[in-house]
């Protein structure tokens, strides 16, 4: 190798140096497991997260507008006295055993957040509701009609125990009595 060739073949070695060192190292085959079941769970999660927020374009409106039942929230208290309803509200549904299949390893903090947004919307409230339809929030959840009084039962029993006038309740569970459509599936 002549001197000109060995400079040559010497900047040759460093220009490709960078490249060398960029290759990834090499992953043993546990790590490659490893990474594998990350990218897994990275899809899983992100699968979830999608459908937590999915909605079905041919449901119902979870949340219409009532304005002229905005006297009505206020006997709720408005909009903090949902706040504080649904509060009493998850612990009944999490304590009477028809329903506590279903809530007790649910989002209850999420529940009970889009619960209040709903029903300040449909009572007229200054409220905007982020949650999914009725159908897709309920799907595949099996819930019977005897589910779905029992809830009733359970929101009344709280709304007596928050004051709200019998009328004020009335008017709001007039509003979601049809939602039985896309909540009960058995
Ligand atoms: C008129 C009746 C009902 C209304 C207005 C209603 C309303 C809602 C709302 C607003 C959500 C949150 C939606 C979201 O996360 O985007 C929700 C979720 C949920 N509801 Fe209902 N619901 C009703 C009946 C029922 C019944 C009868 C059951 C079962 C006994 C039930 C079980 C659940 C459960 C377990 C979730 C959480 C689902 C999840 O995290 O994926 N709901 N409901």
């Amino acid at each position: 190798m002549n001197s000109l060739t060995r400079v040559l073949f010497a900047l040759m070695i460093v220009a490709a140096a960078p490249a060398f060192a960029q290759q990834p190292a090499p992953v043993s085959a546990e790590e490659q497991a490893i990474l594998d079941e990350e990218a897994r769970l990275e899809a899983e999660e992100a699968t979830a997260e999608a459908s937590a927020t999915a909605n079905d374009p041919t449901a119902p409106n979870p949340a219409p507008a009532f304005p002229e039942l905005r006297p009505v929230l206020d006997e709720f208290g408005g909009e903090a006295g949902l706040t504080a309803l649904m509060e009493t509200f998850m612990v009944g549904l999490v304590a009477d055993p028809r329903t506590k299949p279903f809530f007790a390893n649910a989002d209850q903090e999420r529940v009970k957040r889009q619960l209040t947004e709903q029903f300040c919307v449909i009572l007229g409230g200054d409220c905007t509701y982020s949650g999914r339809d009725m159908r897709s929030a309920h799907v595949g959840q099996n819930i019977d009609r005897g589910h779905f009084n029992a809830l009733v039962e359970i929101l009344q029993v709280a709304m007596d125990q928050h004051g709200v006038p019998f009328r004020a309740q009335n008017k709001l569970l007039a509003k979601l009595a049809p939602m039985h459509r896309e909540v009960v599936t058995e």
